[in-house]
């Protein structure tokens, strides 16, 4: 199999030497797979990024709008045209199933779909004024440079949401991958810039650590340099950031963590709320940030939604992401590592369900059914933990990986309280069959995003994702939700009276006739 080496690029550059050393990207399936070398940059590289996106930023926002678009266009045939390499690539960098890459990668093309129209409206609009021969006008202006920073859950597919309107809008971008997706970056980014055609600057990508990242972020704002943030990570991280922009009077696009409930009712068709379970539990190795977290049961089918629910993970292939399976890896080793973590919290008043044991599939510690060799990646036991509550670490904090707590209410009241409890607020579902039950935990629920017999993941490219809560500052990506976050509004008020007329002040007013009654 062949790798790559990836490096950063700006200003159309590839980057040579690697200040912040050199990692290789691994397969997470087959440990001895190297999928990339990478160089990494270090904050200095970071800041010549953020000085180089904005030389360029004046002439691309000068790129009319409807030809911005139309490039948008481009990259989304191109992207198109290379749906199945590079959703190969995602699968062999951070074992997603391949069917879930395909559909990331159709993600990226839904949302230039959207934008490529977006280019020939980018609407301002017309506004009375309160004046005789004065005319009001609002106008979307690009925002300016944006450090984008992304985890790798959804290495292409989330970057796209930040770059393709960020891009459209007039910006141009600083983008910092996970350093465990660099491989699929790199395929991103160059087909980002040889589709969209896109001017040296506009689009440049920093491969760097954490730490260096934060450095470089603080460093190019206070020079000045980076106008917008947007970042898709730990919900600890994010509150760091949204403080660093706060002190430049900026606020972050943030796209934080979750601790997802799914509310299945009395009434609720079980069926389809295992298979909803199992999906947004399990897909991804749970490595979603809209992945289910507690499954809140009433307390009259817990009993039954339960035992489906475990006996259908039980049955569910876990392995090789090439092969036919529900989920395979870990992303990269420190989340196998954390995960091992979260385990440690399940205690004994907790019930465990859904495997042969739990833990890292190994030959000892063997998965029936598992496809392929446990041995060669970082492969998991699906693990239900029933009986979790408030106050259990396991039911208040995010679990990034394949394990879903459940728990029981009596009350809707009580399940939206159960759902709203961890503080977290991005994704949510209820499965019922009365519409009164369904509206009634919409208007309750903290989430910024309800499925309503659907799972908790799954969100369409065009609708606004984000959350509330420790899940985000409120921001709201994709569709046209997210131009509110790469553009500033501008408010044009034009006289053409030949004198100065006065605001509020030189207003004619018909005068009411107060006194009059029926
Ligand atoms: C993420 O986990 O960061 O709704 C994004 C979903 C996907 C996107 C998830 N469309 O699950």
């Amino acid at each position: 199999m062949d790798h790559r080496t990836v490096s950063s690029v700006i200003d159309g550059r590839p980057v040579a030497d690697a200040p912040g050393g050199r990692i290789r990207s691994t397969n997470p399936a087959r440990l001895d797979e190297a999928v990339a070398e990478v160089a990494l940059g270090d904050a200095p590289l970071l800041v010549t990024a953020a000085r180089a996106a904005r030389a360029a930023q004046q002439a691309w926002a000068d790129v009319p709008a409807p030809v911005r678009g139309r490039a948008i266009a481009h990259i989304g045939r191109l992207v198109e045209d290379n749906k199945e390499p590079l959703a190969r690539l995602v699968t062999r960098e951070i074992g997603k199933p391949y069917a879930e890459a395909l559909g990331e990668v159709q993600e990226i093309i839904d949302t230039c779909d959207f934008f490529l129209g977006e280019g020939r409206r980018l609407y301002g609009q017309t506004v009375p004024s309160e004046m005789p021969d004065k005319q009001l006008f609002t106008f979307r202006n690009p925002v300016g440079t944006v450090a984008v920073i992304t985890a790798g859950n959804f290495p292409v597919a989330v970057p796209s949401w930040y770059i393709v309107p960020a891009l459209l809008c007039g910006n141009t971008v600083v983008w910092k991958p996970a350093e465990y997706s660099a491989a699929s970056a790199s395929a991103l980014h160059e087909l980002l810039c040889r589709g969209g055609g896109l001017p040296p600057g506009v689009l440049n990508v920093v491969h760097a650590d954490g730490p260096q990242t934060f450095a470089g972020l603080e460093q190019a704002l206070d020079a000045g340099l980076i106008d917008k943030v947007g970042f898709t990570g730990s919900s600890e991280v994010g509150a760091r950031i949204g403080e660093l922009t706060g002190r430049h009077l900026q606020s972050a696009c943030l796209e934080l963590g979750g601790k997802n409930p799914m509310v299945v009712t009395a009434n609720a068709d079980i069926d389809l709320a295992v298979e909803g379970a199992l999906f947004g539990g399990f897909g991804t190795a749970g490595q979603r940030c809209t992945s289910l977290g507690t499954v809140i049961c009433h307390e009259s089918v817990h009993d039954e939604f339960l035992t489906r629910f475990a006996e259908a993970t039980a049955a569910a292939a876990v392995g090789d992401p090439f092969g036919n399976v529900l989920y395979g890896p870990m992303l990269a080793a420190r989340f196998a590592e954390r995960f091992e973590a979260y385990l440690a919290w399940i205690g004994p008043q907790h019930k465990v369900l859904g495997s042969t044991g739990v833990g890292r599939i190994t030959a000892a510690n063997p998965r029936a059914g598992f496809v392929g060799d446990p041995a060669a990646g970082l492969f998991y036991h699906p693990t239900i933990v029933d009986g979790v509550r408030p106050g259990d670490e396991i039911f208040d904090r995010e679990t990034f990986g394949p394990l879903v707590g459940v728990t029981t209410y009596r009350t809707l009241e009580q399940a939206v309280e159960l759902a709203n409890a961890p503080g977290y607020g991005l994704s949510s579902s209820i499965y019922t069959s009365d519409a009164a039950e369904a509206f009634r935990f919409r208007r309750g629920v903290s989430a910024g995003m309800v499925s309503v017999n659907n799972s908790t993941s799954g969100a369409e490219a065009h609708l606004p994702f984000g959350g509330n809560g420790k899940s985000g500052n409120g921001s709201r990506q994709s569709g046209q939700w997210v131009l509110d976050q790469f553009t500033r509004w501008q408010a044009l008020n034009w006289d053409y009276s030949g004198r100065l007329q006065k605001a509020q002040m030189d207003v004619a007013e018909l005068m009411p006739d107060r006194e009059f009654r029926l």
